[in-house]
This record gives C-alpha cells, sequence and structure tokens, in this order.
C-alpha cells in the first residue's frame, strides 16, 4: 500500500490545473443507461471511483471506450464515449456497490430504462450509516415495487414509472439525481420538492437536457420533470471539481502562498470564500481561474457549520478543521450532514492540533505551528486534511492509506510537487 511523505514548511506558489468534478462524473456516467445513444463526456478527473463506475457499467453492458486523453500539462481531462444500445445485466453486485456508494445511482436509469433493477445496499461507511431509504420511498413514489432481501434492494417497474409528487424529508444529493434519472423517462410530469440544489444535480440536470429530457427549475430546490418517450446521446463537459478547488485553496492557506486555481469557477465555491475571506486569505476571480493568497499576515480562527448547498460543504469540513487548527484564536465546527465525520481529529492532534469534540460540533483553539507525524488516513476528505496539516507542519509527515485519496484527487502529488511542495509516494 502506498504512502505519502511530505517535508512541511514551504509556501506554495504556481499554478494548479482543476479536474472535473467526481460527483458529478459519476451521475453522469450512470445517465448513459438512459439512453441507446452514446454519451460523450469530457473533462473525466482519472480517478479510482471514475473506474470503478466504468466497470460496473460495464457489467451492465454499457460499451465504454476512451475517446481521447489529456494534452499533457492541460486541464482538459479525460473523453469517454458510453453506449448502452442494450442493457444486458440489471444486477449491481455487493463487491463493487461496497467500495464505492453512488453504484446505487444506477437504480434509477436501469428501472426507468428496463422497468428492473438489483443493486446491493451500500451498507455502513466510515462517515456514518448513510442509507438509502430517501432513494427508494421517492422511487416507489414513481410506481417501483421495492423489496429488501439478502442484502439487495430488488426494484421492478413491469408496467414502467409513472409521473408523481416527490418531497424528500432532507436534502439528499443522491437521493435527488436517482430520481431524476427515473423521471425523465417516466410518464407525465413529476415534480420533486426539496430537491438538493448542489452544482453537480445541475450538472446531471443540464446534460439530461442536452439528451433530449424536459426539466425546469434546475438550480433550485423544485425539480419539474416531463417525462419522454426516449433519450438520445450527447456530448457534455463534466463541471469542474468544487471541492478540489477549495482543498488547494486552503494549501495555499496553510502555507501562506499564492495559487492560481485554473479552470475552476468562484460561484462554485461561494460559501468556502466567504469563510477563507474572514480567516484572511484573499481570492481574486480571472478570467479562466481563481487566485488565491495569504501573503499578509496571519490566519484568524472562524466558525462554519455544514449545510446543503449553497451552504458550507461537508465534503470541505475536515480541510477547514486542518486550517483552523494554526490560526489565531478559537474556532468552532458544526457537521449537520453526517454523523460521524471527526476521524480526522485525532489524526490531527497527534499532529500537535488543539481540538475538543462535543457532539456534532468541535472546538479548535489555534496552535502557533503543527508538527510532522505519521498519521492514518480514514476516509476521502480527512485524508487531504491531513495532506494539508503535512504542508504546514514542521518536519516530516507520512500519511498512510492514501487510496481513500486516490478515489478523489487526481494526481496530487503531481500538482503539489508543481508549486513548491517537498512531497512523494513510496511504497509502504
Ligand atoms: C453526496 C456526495 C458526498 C457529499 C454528500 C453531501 C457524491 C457521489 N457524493 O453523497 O461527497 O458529502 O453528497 O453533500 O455525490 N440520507 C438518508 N437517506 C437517504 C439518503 C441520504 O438518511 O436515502 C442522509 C445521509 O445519511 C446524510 C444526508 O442524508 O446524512 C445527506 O446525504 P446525501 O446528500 O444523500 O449524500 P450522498 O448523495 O451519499
Amino acid at each position: 500500500m502506498d504512502q505519502i511523505r511530505i517535508i512541511g514548511g514551504k509556501p506554495l506558489n504556481g499554478e494548479i490545473p482543476i479536474s472535473g468534478a467526481k460527483n458529478a462524473a459519476l451521475p453522469l456516467m450512470a445517465a448513459s443507461l438512459l439512453t441507446e445513444g452514446t454519451l460523450s463526456l469530457s473533462n473525466l478527473p482519472h480517478l479510482a471511483d471514475i473506474s470503478s463506475m466504468a466497470h460496473l457499467l460495464g457489467e451492465l453492458g454499457v460499451e465504454i471506450s476512451m475517446n481521447g486523453a489529456a494534452p499533457s500539462g492541460g486541464n482538459m481531462g479525460r473523453v469517454l464515449d458510453l453506449t448502452a444500445s442494450r442493457i444486458s445485466e440489471t444486477t449491481a453486485p455487493y463487491d463493487l456497490v461496497r467500495k464505492m456508494r453512488a453504484s446505487v445511482l444506477v437504480l434509477g436509469p436501469l428501472l426507468a430504462r428496463v422497468g428492473e433493477a438489483r443493486v446491493s445496499l451500500p451498507g455502513g461507511c466510515a462517515i456514518g450509516t448513510r442509507p438509502v431509504d430517501l432513494h427508494l420511498k421517492a422511487l416507489e413514489q414513481l410506481g417501483a415495487e421495492i423489496e429488501l432481501a439478502e442484502g439487495y434492494v430488488n426494484a421492478q417497474a413491469p408496467k414502467g414509472l409513472k409521473g408523481g409528487h416527490v418531497v424528500f424529508p432532507m436534502v439528499t444529493v443522491g437521493g435527488t439525481e436517482n430520481i431524476l434519472m427515473a423521471a425523465v423517462l417516466a410518464d407525465g410530469e413529476t415534480v420533486i420538492g426539496n430537491a438538493a440544489r448542489e452544482p453537480e444535480v445541475a450538472d446531471l440536470a443540464n446534460c439530461l437536457v442536452a439528451m433530449g429530457a424536459k426539466i425546469e427549475g434546475i438550480g433550485t430546490d423544485t425539480l419539474k420533470v416531463e417525462g419522454v418517450d426516449a433519450l438520445g446521446g450527447a456530448d457534455y463537459a463534466v463541471l469542474p471539481d468544487r471541492i478540489e478547488t477549495g482543498s488547494y485553496a486552503v494549501a495555499a492557506a496553510i502555507t501562506g502562498g499564492e495559487l492560481y486555481l485554473k479552470g475552476t469557477r468562484a460561484e462554485l465555491i461561494e460559501s468556502v470564500i466567504e469563510l477563507l475571506g474572514r480567516a484572511g486569505v484573499t481570492f481574486v476571480e480571472e478570467t479562466d481561474g481563481i487566485r488565491v493568497s495569504r501573503t499578509n499576515g496571519p490566519l484568524k480562527g472562524v466558525d462554519l457549520m455544514t449545510e446543503p448547498f449553497p451552504g458550507f460543504p461537508t465534503d470541505m469540513q475536515a480541510q477547514f478543521m486542518t486550517l483552523m487548527a494554526v490560526s489565531e484564536g478559537a474556532s468552532m465546527v458544526t457537521e449537520t450532514i453526517f454523523e460521524n465525520r471527526f476521524m480526522h481529529v485525532p489524526e490531527l492532534c497527534r499532529m500537535g492540533a488543539d481540538i475538543n469534540v462535543h457532539g456534532a460540533s468541535a472546538i479548535i483553539r489555534g496552535v502557533g505551528a503543527l508538527s510532522g507525524a505519521p498519521v492514518m488516513a480514514t476516509d476521502l476528505r480527512a485524508s487531504v486534511s491531513l495532506i494539508l496539516a503535512g504542508l504546514a507542519a514542521q518536519g516530516e509527515t507520512v500519511v498512510n492509506r492514501v487510496y481513500h485519496l486516490d478515489r478523489g484527487y487526481e494526481r496530487l502529488e503531481e500538482k503539489l510537487a508543481g508549486c513548491g511542495a517537498a512531497i512523494e509516494r513510496a511504497a509502504e
């Protein structure tokens, strides 16, 4: 298993290309199940989760070909052509779903296209129980018959799905995406209330429209879908990764450097920019990216609460906590989306951070500096928070179990090393 070694204390300066968003790419790939035509997705990041989704779709009968790679040094990402001219299999097996929860996103499109799907229940994961009950209830409201047996969701819609009115009791990104993909081929109108407004949901909706779907209210919390008989292929570019953007913005801030984040957009991370601004970080939006710097003075502690978009993203909480650990004064972080998302805290404390967790909140008292240590990554965003801590710390930090990072950050060491970080990957 690989580990990442970092010698901290070097300000980062330079340019980092931002990749396509993993969390947009996964549902977009699942949307290829909805049409016989070819969905050509560009700006796809090269990540383990993308390969897992490609593997699952391949099992279901989708033909996938790589139709271009990133020009070296650019941030165009890969181009994949996905063609589901025939669905040959409707089961998403445990082994694939276990590795990646987003596999559950094939449920809605399979039901809509062929009237049946069998998908393994994802089970627990490091950041909480994360059930799929809301996905299932919403699909039932479109007429699906659902049974749970032997760890699998067995879903049927022998006469096809029917439009309906779905109001989610809490905001769910994956739930909104699954029901949206089901509704585009259902008979009649579907209204989705309390829909997730995350940019990745809007990206999926825009792609579905390019494929011929009729959707109103994109980007709002009420989506109106008029079902159509069939969808066609489309060419679609995945939006930039806002969590990668925010993570590198924190890297510039925590090391006291200046980074140009190329190919991304400020509107995707307004809540993050606002908070970093209050902490003492400067942002300038330029034509094809954002310039982030912290060159004048120390960081100041700020409080944050995670919320559905446009609120502060839970996927940026761990990175912010690392930043607060070396800021002046005290900060409070409250996590409202996932119940067990403070796994990075004990590791940060081993590097000298002063953090106390009380239920869903953590109090962080800024310390002058962190010190390098061997640490263990527990999930995707926790692992990047440890990388950030290593970049700021005095001495050497070794982050173990980096396979979590490879699920969500494309060429991380290369991008950071290109801006002056002393970082390398080594076999454990
Ligand atoms: C997506 C993102 C993930 C991000 C999360 C919240 C992808 C691939 N992943 O995950 O990176 O952290 O949004 O922004 O896009 N819930 C239920 N029942 C359900 C569904 C969800 O109780 O049926 C709960 C979850 O346990 C959680 C909350 O709702 O507490 C939000 O989860 P959700 O928005 O569904 O997250 P994901 O789509 O899994």
